[in-house]
């Protein structure tokens, strides 16, 4: 195992109505609260009245309207709400995006020049209000890590930004609230969750050998209730599951002891940078081409033991385990009703060489990942998926 330093801050409060608890914990911060929220769920399904009813008596700022793949633009208009207001707590009530956007604000409420510096030099975060979260789909685990994702939208980037200051204070992770999402977002997010747990089981070090377990079982929850919550919207079982194994898949648990770039998802991030696709969608068409690009002798062993022990495939033979494997997680992503191929959604091979430079050039694809992928085996990804 490599050495390895895990220290996850984020208080989570599980289960169903534990949304009480805020008055009392962001009470502790003071009474000043922005409110970050997307584009108007929370008031369908009546989290929002909810959110007014527990925090009454305090002072409520709101920026509504982050969008999926979030943008600067609402990152500097959150900012400005903070600096105006003299917010304490950034409350982000919602997803990945909603909470992205809060932790990019929370940092930037204390820095006076662009907030993109921060994603591009991530030494200039020196302060951030504390980050409160409601979630209401589980995909990104951003409820329990300090990564954000903000795309530019002049410069069509879509970057990271990850500073220890940036892990929430406390996430509150209430199944019920999952019952309302759209099947393609329950589908969406499910496939988020496997690609963040086969970023970190298909790395280069393979001595991890508990945590590749954790990796498994978190896989199977994923292949069992994700289909179960497809057909059964409010079953408790299914999105309980679902909705930790989302957290635990990225708060650093699966990658003990492993380390090594992550493969698929810098070469999605270029995909909805360009097309604004939902991030879960990508990630499910690139995935399998993307296993089928780097399986070789090399790599068949590690992914007949995914199939193996994930899927029970019986074969023998390495080779032919593997590509069962693969198939099976193929499957998987249809069974969800997930498409198959960017022709599908519309994406064609214009912009192929510009994203595979771009996802070479962000990332460590080409000098940590699991199998080395320079611009043009990126681009050859991208074709697989026409
Ligand atoms: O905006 P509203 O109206 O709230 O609707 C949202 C949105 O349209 C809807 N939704 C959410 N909860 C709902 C609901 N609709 C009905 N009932 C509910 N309970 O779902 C849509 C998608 O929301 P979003 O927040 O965009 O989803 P997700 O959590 O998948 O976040 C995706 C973003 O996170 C980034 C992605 O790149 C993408 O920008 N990621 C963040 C990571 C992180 N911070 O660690 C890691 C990930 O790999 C990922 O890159
Ligand atoms: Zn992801």
């Amino acid at each position: 195992m490599n050495s390895y330093d895990f220290c996850v801050p984020t208080d989570i409060r599980f289960g169903k109505d534990k949304i009480e608890c805020l008055s009392t914990e962001i009470g502790k911060y003071g009474k000043k609260v922005l409110l970050v929220y997307g584009g108007g769920s929370i008031k369908k399904t009546g989290l929002y009245d909810k959110v007014y009813e527990v925090l009454d008596g305090f002072e409520i700022v709101e920026l509504p309207g982050i969008e999926p793949n979030p943008k600067l633009s609402s990152v500097k208009e959150g900012a400005g709400l903070c600096k105006e207001h003299n917010i304490d707590v950034v409350l982000a009530v919602g997803g990945g995006s909603t909470i992205d956007a809060s932790k990019h604000i929370a940092a930037a409420a204390f820095y006076d020049g662009d907030p993109w510096d921060l994603v591009l030099d991530r030494s200039l975060v020196k302060k951030a209000l504390p980050i409160f979260t409601v979630l209401t789909i589980c995909a990104t685990g951003s409820e329990m890590n300090p990564g954000a994702v903000i795309s530019n939208e002049e410069t069509k980037e879509k970057l990271e930004i990850n500073h220890p200051l940036l892990y929430p204070t406390l996430s509150v992770c209430d199944p019920t609230y999952l019952y309302t999402l759209p099947p393609k977002q329950t589908a969406a997010g499910c496939a988020d969750i496997v690609s963040h747990i086969f970023e970190q089981y298909f790395q280069p070090n393979d001595g991890a050998f508990l945590t590749d377990r954790f990796s498994e079982a978190a896989l199977k929850t994923c292949f069992k209730y994700g289909l179960v919550a497809m057909k059964e919207p409010d079953n408790y079982e299914a999105r309980s599951n679902l909705m930790w194994t989302s957290s635990i898949a990225l708060n650093h648990l699966l990658t003990f002891g492993k380390g090594g770039a992550w493969s698929v998802h810098p070469i999605e991030h270029e995909l909805s940078a360009f097309y604004d696709i939902t991030h879960g969608v990508g990630l499910a068409i690139l995935t399998p081409a993307w296993m089928r690009y780097v399986l070789n002798s090399e790599t068949e062993k590690r992914f007949a033991t995914y199939a193996r022990e994930v899927w029970g495939v019986n074969s023998g033979n390495d080779r032919d385990a593997a590509l069962e494997g693969i198939e099976r997680t193929e499957k998987f992503f249809k069974e969800l009703g997930l498409p198959g191929t960017l022709t599908e959604i519309g994406i064609d091979d214009s912009d192929f060489t510009l994203m595979a430079r771009e996802a070479v050039r962000t990332s460590g694809l080409s000098s940590r990942a699991y199998v080395k992928l320079n611009e043009k085996d990126v681009e050859n990804i991208y074709r697989a998926c026409l």
